[in-house]
């Protein structure tokens, strides 16, 4: 069992980051094999629109983003672990889902798998916002759930946690890390 981490937030060993490794300790107490990518460290350009994916199922645009379908196509489960920013998903993480347009040509146009093989897929997301606003994490949510649906993964999950802002701050809440430390294990037991 391969799980992929992918970390969006520009805060390295901030609070998705935190839990992010919560989530891929519980999985790797599984026996799951587990890695992560950190987009923040990454050169990945927003989709051009060029259109040219349509077709041949692959983005001509030569940066990170080339590394990161591979890791989507080797994970048989995959952790989305980003801030909510602007009331959504962090500006990271939209750039590398938007670049999955080429997997959606692949599966819509093309009429072939979208990452290379139908195996049983599932993924999870993981965010957290500083405020308690309604709603605050409903377009993030959206937004993982409409590329969870392109890529044929199974939404297994979510962790939401509101009210937290400050660097670290995820620690003081009670059990917010066991309770990734368990989506993890949870993850890779179903
Ligand atoms: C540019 C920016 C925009 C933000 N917008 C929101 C927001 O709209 N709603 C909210 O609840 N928190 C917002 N926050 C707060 C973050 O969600 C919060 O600090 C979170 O804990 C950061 O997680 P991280 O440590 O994993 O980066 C924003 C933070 C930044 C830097």
């Amino acid at each position: 069992m391969r799980v992929l981490g992918i970390a969006g937030s520009p805060r390295w060993g901030g609070n998705t980051d935190l839990l992010l490794e919560e989530v891929l300790k519980g999985a790797a107490s599984k026996g799951a094999e587990v890695k992560t990518v950190v987009l923040n460290r990454l050169r990945i350009a927003p989709c051009q629109h060029c259109d040219a994916c349509l077709e041949t199922g692959c983005c001509k645009v030569r940066d990170d983003m080339q590394g990161v379908y591979d890791e989507l196509e080797w994970a048989d489960r995959i952790v989305l672990a980003a801030p909510i920013h602007f009331m959504g998903i962090s500006a990271q993480m939209k750039v590398m889902i938007d670049r999955c347009q080429c997997l959606w040509a692949r599966k819509y146009v093309l009429k072939v798998p979208p990452l290379g093989d139908d195996r049983p897929r599932k993924g999870l997301f993981v965010s957290v916002g500083g405020t308690k606003y309604r709603n605050v994490f409903t377009g993030a949510r959206q937004v993982v759930k409409s590329l969870f649906t392109v890529l044929n993964i199974e939404y297994a999950g979510e962790l939401l946690f509101e009210g937290i802002d400050e660097k670290g701050a995820i620690t003081r809440h009670p059990d917010a890390l066991k309770q990734a430390f368990e989506a993890g294990e949870m993850l890779v037991g179903e």
